[in-house]
């Protein structure tokens, strides 16, 4: 029998799957299909082989990164799943992103890595693909590449690392580096100390062990329906990561069955459900910077969640879950108390069960079709609180708003360390920029005491581009070892999800913004910073701030834009291009939008 492909007389559709999408590098599209399969029968495949869907799986592994170390077993699985259910999976790759090995900071590759994953994504002949990554930046940048290109996809996470232990206490990245460091430069531990709690940190392979950015983004991507519902917790090395990869596989074939886009299975109702869980779980200040570039993507809510909409959905979700940065568990701990399944259905009241989900059924139908056997609330290991008992009340995230921060800033306030700081009235001590910071911190000569506020200029996303996670500014030395361990500290900039503090973050606009109200606070300038209220004020006479506004419009005028027109390569790309925080920091010419 004559192959079908070669008909010339039969046209090939536009619609047709597999490896027949999308001929149009020719002109000819029977020539074009004809150079494709040779090509790719040089990689051994069959007719019968190249018949079937093709399931793309994005494969970030990369030696640098520890976080997606068990990527070459997920893919194994994922394949199992994909080829058990009659598609062909193949894989590729596209850059990998760890926090530490990103200079200057992963949040400024994650962009790219939205534009990698978009356009490999669209350029090749996948019917659905299979995201896989952890890290912090990776899942937001492959859900925003993923829905701009618009084919069905399902994500997959690596999962989290294991807890370490040290001296009989459990400790885990990246909460407790930052505890034990603090507690090593105040002198409370030794270097034998320090160094042995080094090598505990990170015991496994897998994502930060704690309510982190990367498990923050896992489990919103439950929420938003995504991702299976058991996706979110299982522990990178556990037996049951692999099985929820061979399931993320099959789900992938019924994707590209019934040809769901991401476009399709998101809508506002879905986004409010994970901000719903991002507060109920404590989540990550990024994810919030996060999410608002996600939805920024996406052509149909796009404009219509902000910042308020955050605020608005904390004040009536209780944060539910006991973990660190906000508690004092790990995410194997969430996981063994039932996970995300656990927590959608305490959460049922609040959420929108009738958002759509991958899978084509509703989060609501998810919920109740997956099998569930509730931990006893008194079990030893159970770290849910039930919604009637919650850990806080509302609120874990906030947004302030006030002439200092007139497009918002954000605080998790759930992970204050001094709560009488959420009401705060001091004096700033202003840092110029990181350097000044490093500079000038711990000098025993520094203007400070338990009750100024720290006040970190240009971090922000062009100031500092990647915007880093440097608001948490660290307690003067010489305040650390009178046992000050909490101060209010505010910033344009981003903290890491594993920290804890009175931290104000990503004020916009950004200090490097002329008109920026943060750009010109000076030391000894009154702030108030009033939670309750949602307030963030600088007490200065309104016609003092103008003047000290105008004089510095003047030199930015002159320096500024010069800076970013003439700077070269994917840097200038970024300071030209990026928006504020408040709209996720993502370029503007990839919003749905554009620019
Ligand atoms: Fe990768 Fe924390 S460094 S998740
Ligand atoms: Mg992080």
């Amino acid at each position: 029998r004559p192959n079908a492909d070669y008909d010339l007389n039969t046209p090939i559709p536009d619609d047709a799957a597999g490896l027949r999408q999308g001929l149009t590098s020719y002109g000819d599209a029977h020539f074009s299909l004809f150079l494709r399969k040779v090509f790719i029968k040089a990689l051994g495949y069959s007719e019968d082989a190249l018949s079937r869907p093709i399931i793309g799986i994005v494969n970030t592994y990369s030696s640098f990164n520890p976080c997606h170390a068990n990527i070459p077993q997920l893919i194994e699985a994922t394949k199992r799943g994909i080829q058990l259910s009659g598609g062909l999976a193949i894989d590729f790759p596209t850059i990998s992103l760890h926090e530490s090995f990103a200079s200057p900071t992963s949040m400024f590759l994650r962009n790219l890595m939205s534009m990698d994953t978009e356009e490999m994504v669209r350029a090749q002949p996948c019917d659905a693909v299979v995201l896989i990554g952890g890290c912090d930046k990776t899942t937001p940048a492959q859900l925003m590449g993923g829905i701009s290109a618009n084919k069905p996809i399902v994500h997959l996470v690596t999962g989290p690392m294991m807890p370490g232990s040290h001296r009989g206490v459990r400790i885990g990245a990246c909460t407790d580096c930052r505890n034990n460091w603090a507690k090593f430069r105040a002198g409370t531990i030794d270097v034998e100390d320090i160094s042995a709690v080094n090598e505990e940190l990170a015991p496994t392979a897998g994502t930060c062990g704690v309510m982190g950015t990367a498990s923050t983004m896992a489990c919103v991507l439950v929420a938003l329906g995504m991702m299976p519902m058991k996706g979110a917790t299982a522990p990178a090395v556990s037996s049951a990561r692999l099985r929820i990869a061979e399931e993320t596989g099959k789900l992938a074939v019924q994707a590209a069955a019934t040809k769901l886009t991401p476009q399709q299975v998101l809508s506002r109702e879905s986004f409010l459900n994970a901000i719903t869980v991002l507060q109920a779980i404590g989540g990550s200040t990024n994810a919030v910077v996060h999410l608002m570039a996600i939805i920024g993507r996406h052509p149909e809510v796009a404009g219509t969640i902000d910042l308020e909409t955050f605020d608005e959905i904390g004040r009536k979700t209780p944060l539910l879950v006991d973990l660190k940065p906000s508690g004092e568990n790990y995410m194997t701990d969430f996981h063994n108390s039932g996970g995300m399944l656990a927590l959608l259905h305490a959460l049922k009241p609040l959420l929108h069960l009738n958002a759509r989900t991958v899978s084509g059924k509703t989060l609501g139908e998810e919920i109740a079709s997956t099998a569930y056997i509730p931990v006893p609330r008194n079990s030893p290991v159970n770290c849910l609180h039930p919604l009637d008992k919650p850990l806080y009340a509302s609120s874990s995230l906030v947004v302030l708003q006030g002439n200092l921060a007139p497009g918002g800033a954000v605080m998790k306030a759930s992970a204050s360390k001094d709560r009488r700081l959420l009401s705060h009235q001091g004096r700033a001590v202003v840092f110029a920029n990181s350097a000044d910071l490093a500079q000038r911190i711990d000098d025993p000569e520094l203007d400070v005491d338990a009750n100024s506020v720290l006040v970190l200029q240009n971090i922000g996303p062009v100031g500092n581009p990647g915007m880093p996670e440097a608001g948490l500014i660290p307690i003067p030395r010489k305040l650390g070892e009178q046992g000050v361990q909490d101060m209010l500290r505010i910033s344009d900039g981003r903290m890491s999800g594993t920290a804890g503090g009175t931290i104000v973050l990503h004020v916009s606009p950004e200090s490097a913004d002329p008109e920026s109200v943060l750009g010109i606070v000076r030391n000894g300038d009154e702030i108030v910073c009033d939670v309750e209220k949602r307030l963030l004020q600088l007490n200065v006479p309104e016609e003092e701030i103008k003047r000290r506004i105008e004089l510095r419009k003047t030199i930015f005028k002159a320096i500024g834009k010069a800076a970013q027109k003439h700077t070269r390569g994917y840097r200038g790309l970024y300071m030209r291009s990026v928006n504020q925080a408040n709209r996720g920091a993502d370029f503007d010419f990839l919003t749905a939008a554009g620019p």
